[in-house]
């Protein structure tokens, strides 16, 4: 009787780690198949997007790997029509912001806090970048899990364009708007291009 009760848990935890080794594998083509899947999308039908849609994009974006944990990445969700009208409607390209389901700044604060000695100061962030481009990968990607498109539109380091968008926005001094993302239901049929060039791998030397 003992031995069987041993056998059957035996079995019971294969069955289990089988199972949850074919579920990693198949986590893992999901992950990799939705990296590669990722493309530029410039057009969209129009359809709004939900708060929890919106929500599930900026937590994806928040996930990002950032120096010393310091988050310094800050979103603006544009979703009044209106305003993105205002701001993007006469532009190259206005066409994929106005039938966006949402625009979405992603800015960074471009100083830190330092206490030192009880005492509190503000000195540069020199990652902040870095830290907000990643949320802005981390942000595309959700979208394409989630059946959305999305498109980096480039603001930092072009000094009018940050200028406009932060005085539109009324963003605080030390905060910059690095990427504009239209996201929204694609209306056309925009594939991933194949960047994998073996040329440009080194291995231990150039
Ligand atoms: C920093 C940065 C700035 C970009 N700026 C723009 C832009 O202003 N307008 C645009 O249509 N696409 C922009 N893109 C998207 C690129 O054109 C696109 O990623 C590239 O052509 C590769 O295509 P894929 O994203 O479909 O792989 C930008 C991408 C990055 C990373």
């Amino acid at each position: 009787m003992r031995k069987t009760i041993v056998k059957a848990l035996c079995l019971l935890s294969l069955a289990v780690a089988g199972i949850s080794c074919s579920q990693a594998v198949s986590n893992q083509d999901a992950a990799l198949a939705n990296i590669m899947n990722r493309k530029s999308v410039r057009s969209f039908t129009g359809q709004k997007l939900s708060d929890e849609q919106i929500t599930t994009l900026l937590k994806a974006a928040m996930a990002a790997p950032t120096a010393m944990n310091y988050q310094p990445w800050c979103f603006v969700v544009i979703n009044d029509e209106s305003k993105i009208a205002a701001m993007f409607g006469d532009g190259r390209g206005a066409d994929m912001y106005l039938k966006a389901g949402a625009v979405i700044v992603v800015c960074g604060e471009t100083t830190m806090k330092r206490s030192r000695n009880g005492e509190t100061s503000e000195m540069p962030n020199r990652f902040w970048f870095e830290d907000c481009s990643a949320a802005t990968e981390n942000l595309l990607l959700a979208a394409e899990a989630m059946g959305l498109g999305a498109v980096w539109t480039g603001c930092w380091p072009i000094e009018n364009r940050c200028e406009k968008i932060a005085s539109e926005l009324g963003l605080p001094e030390n905060v910059m708007p690095l990427a504009v993302v239209p996201v929204g239901y694609p209306a056309g049929d925009d594939q991933p291009k194949d960047k994998w060039k073996p040329e440009k791998v080194h291995y231990n030397q150039w």
